[in-house]
């Protein structure tokens, strides 16, 4: 991404912000209904779960610019998903997920 593309993301994600913590919930109801057997690995408060969850998205948006930045701490959150029991092709799941979830709110706001 250039300079040009990363402000653009940038702006976008700050305007979308109030909107966020809908496509959140919606994005884990999205997961758990492509499939269910994923809800058992979520053992803790998944309101905190969802907060910790936003608040990365937001270090990632912030860190474009230099995203090498944010390697080693990506690199140990890979890690303890080892431990969650994450398997590499869910990774697909929470793809398709996310894109419903944002579909879904852009269909609340757009009617
Ligand atoms: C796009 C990649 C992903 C990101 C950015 C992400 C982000 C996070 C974050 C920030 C946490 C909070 C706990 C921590 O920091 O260790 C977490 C926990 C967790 N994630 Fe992910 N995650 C991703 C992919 C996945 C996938 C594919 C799964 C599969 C279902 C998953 C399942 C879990 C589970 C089970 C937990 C622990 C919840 C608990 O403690 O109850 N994550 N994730």
């Amino acid at each position: 991404m250039d300079h040009r593309q990363i402000e653009l993301v940038q702006q976008s994600f700050a305007q979308a912000e109030r909107f966020r913590p809908h496509l959140i919930i919606t994005f884990y109801s999205e997961l758990f209904a492509i499939e269910p057997s994923l809800k058992p690995l979520f053992k803790g408060d998944m309101e905190l779960q969802r907060r910790k969850l936003a608040g990365l998205l937001k270090q990632v948006i912030e860190s474009l610019h230099e995203p090498e930045a944010l390697l080693p701490e990506v690199r140990a959150l890979a890690m303890r998903h080892v431990g969650y029991g994450v398997q590499e092709r869910y990774y697909d799941l929470v793809g398709k997920a996310l894109r419903r979830a944002e579909a879904r709110t852009w269909r609340c706001l757009h009617g």
